[in-house]
């Protein structure tokens, strides 16, 4: 039999990923190459639900699969590619569409949150209906695993639930997929408020893998650490220290109880220094490949002609099976 099949997506909307992004989701997509077939996905379909600058959006788009390459997606062996070169997503989604009932599409929490402020009688409709084609970018490759942070659990909630209906209704077709989480970093927190979780939309607190190296060094030099001296891994009374601590074990290499352990009798100056040695580290050869791949547009447009060929072959079969199925 096949390898599992795994499926994921980003969407092109900032100059740069965060570290939240990256241990959330994008190592998970490196690591699940080893054992998995994979298809990854630069989902800028989605990135149109809400207002945006075309010229902008070609841009991040080519950031984003820069990136992707650069952290370790290896497009030999993956499937990478730009959702609106395959148009299953958006046919296959219609059908998806039909199945969902208008009040299931309402309770998503998604459409509530990024709808709240312009109030959601100006929302585009495509807003709304964002996780039903999140369903299709999923169910279109029969993907088995979906790797994802703590916040897509509902979305994919979804699909499994649609995939199951279709099943339900027109016969054995989709897959039902299955989360994939990162327990111990499946959310990094905000460094000025430890309480929210790091996101693009409060830049100041979050860490950009492509930001100038010194402007982030800085930035987790004056994190907002927690009441106390120690270095001690306890997320409930000091989440400021043990966010600072699950980034160092990641950057580092070493697990958490050992850093801990390193730490004794020194205070949260030499943790965050750690931090940003290890950061910096990280980060400058990855923005020096980022680079690279930028300073040939032509071949990395290339690149993506070729995965989204290879994401059509899969994703129109499924589309052709569902339509045959629905008597279309
Ligand atoms: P943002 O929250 O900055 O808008 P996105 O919503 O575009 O980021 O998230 C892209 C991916 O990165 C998703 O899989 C999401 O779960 C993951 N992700 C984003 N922020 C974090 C975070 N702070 N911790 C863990 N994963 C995150
Ligand atoms: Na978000």
């Amino acid at each position: 039999g096949r390898r599992p099949r795994v499926l994921s997506g980003i969407q092109p909307t900032a100059d740069s990923f965060h570290v939240g992004n990256y241990l959330g989701a994008l190592r998970q997509w490196v690591d699940l190459q080893a054992t998995h077939e994979a298809f990854y996905s630069i989902v800028d379909l989605h990135a149109i639900t809400v207002e945006h600058d075309p010229e902008l959006l070609r841009r991040r788009t080519r950031i984003a699969a820069a990136q992707l390459l650069a952290l370790g997606i290896d497009p030999e062996r993956s499937t990478l590619f730009v959702q609106s070169q395959v148009p299953a997503h958006t046919q296959l989604s219609w059908v998806l569409e039909c199945l969902t009932g208008f009040g299931e599409a309402s309770r998503m929490t998604q459409f509530k949150d990024k709808s709240v402020k312009g109030g959601a009688d100006r929302s585009s409709v495509g807003l709304f209906t964002y996780p039903i084609l999140q369903a299709a970018d999923i169910l279109a490759y029969r993907a088995d695993l979906v790797p994802v942070g703590e916040d897509q659990r509902q979305h994919l909630e979804l699909s499994r639930t649609l995939a199951g209906r279709f099943n339900g209704r027109f016969g054995p077709t989709l897959t039902v997929p299955s989360p994939h989480i990162l327990k111990e970093t499946a959310k990094v927190y905000d460094l000025t408020d430890p309480s929210a979780k790091m996101s693009k939309s409060s830049p100041g607190g979050a860490l950009d893998l492509l930001a100038d190296v010194k402007g982030s060094v800085k930035k987790i030099r004056s994190a907002v650490t927690d009441t106390g001296r120690d270095v001690v891994f306890d997320p409930e009374n000091k989440p400021g220290v043990s966010n600072l601590l699950s980034l160092l074990s990641v950057f580092s290499g070493t697990p958490v109880p050992a850093l801990q352990a390193s730490f004794e009798g020194r205070g949260y100056g030499d943790l965050k220094k750690e931090l940003g040695e290890a950061f910096a580290a990280f980060v400058t050869p990855l923005q020096a490949s980022v680079k690279e791949y930028l300073d040939d547009p032509a071949e990395l447009d290339a690149l993506l002609t070729v995965g989204a060929g290879r994401a059509r072959e899969v994703a129109d079969a499924t589309v052709s099976d569902v339509y045959e199925k629905v008597g279309l």
